[in-house]
């Protein structure tokens, strides 16, 4: 059993939700009223993906996709990706908005992008809640950002702590 007295509150649920609510707008005015597929990264971007998909225009049209991918090495990225679930839909001509959890290093949406660019999109993005831009190890551009935040291990909204604590209602850290 892990001890919850560890974890602290980083950022509350309606902090998130207003966030969402502001990202949703910069992405819509960014595509400028075009439709977009929003791609979540399964599992840690589920809760982060379904507030900001409900902040979108019923002007835009969205479509949704998801993929799973993991670093060979468990928790820390080493750079060497593994996609264990693929889109279901052809992509060409689309804009894309890749929906993550969190960046770190950087190794993991760096492989997504480059490998969602050969299928002939119109655009990719990346739109991450949270950025931890102090780890970063390779060049990433990052087009939408929830927060920035500082080297902590962070639980909650979706992100976990050894596969638990995903459904955590608010963005917590381990003291
Ligand atoms: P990157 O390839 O180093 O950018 O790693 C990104 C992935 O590492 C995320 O999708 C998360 O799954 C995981 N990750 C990075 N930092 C944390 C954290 O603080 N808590 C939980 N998972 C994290
Ligand atoms: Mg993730």
């Amino acid at each position: 059993m892990k001890d919850n007295s560890l974890l602290k509150v980083l950022i509350k649920e309606e902090e998130i939700t207003n966030r969402c609510n502001e990202l949703a707008k910069e992405i819509e005015n960014y595509f400028n009223g075009e439709p977009i597929t929003l791609v979540g990264i399964l599992n840690g971007a589920v809760m982060f993906f379904t507030e900001l998909a409900k902040h979108f225009s019923q002007n835009i049209e969205v479509e949704y996709e998801f993929m799973s991918c993991c670093s060979y090495d468990g928790r820390e990225s080493t750079g060497v990706i593994n996609v264990k679930k693929d889109l279901e839909n052809d992509i060409a001509g689309k804009n894309i908005v890749i929906v993550e959890d969190i960046i770190d290093t950087g190794y993991t949406l760096k492989h997504i992008k480059e490998m969602l660019e050969k299928r002939n999109p119109k655009e990719v993005t990346i739109c991450t809640m949270l950025d931890k831009s102090c780890k970063r190890q390779v060049d990433v551009k990052v087009d939408f950002r929830g927060f920035e935040i500082d080297d902590k291990f962070i639980v909650g909204y979706g992100l976990d702590w050894d596969q638990t604590h995903r459904n955590i209602p608010y963005i917590a850290y381990l003291e």
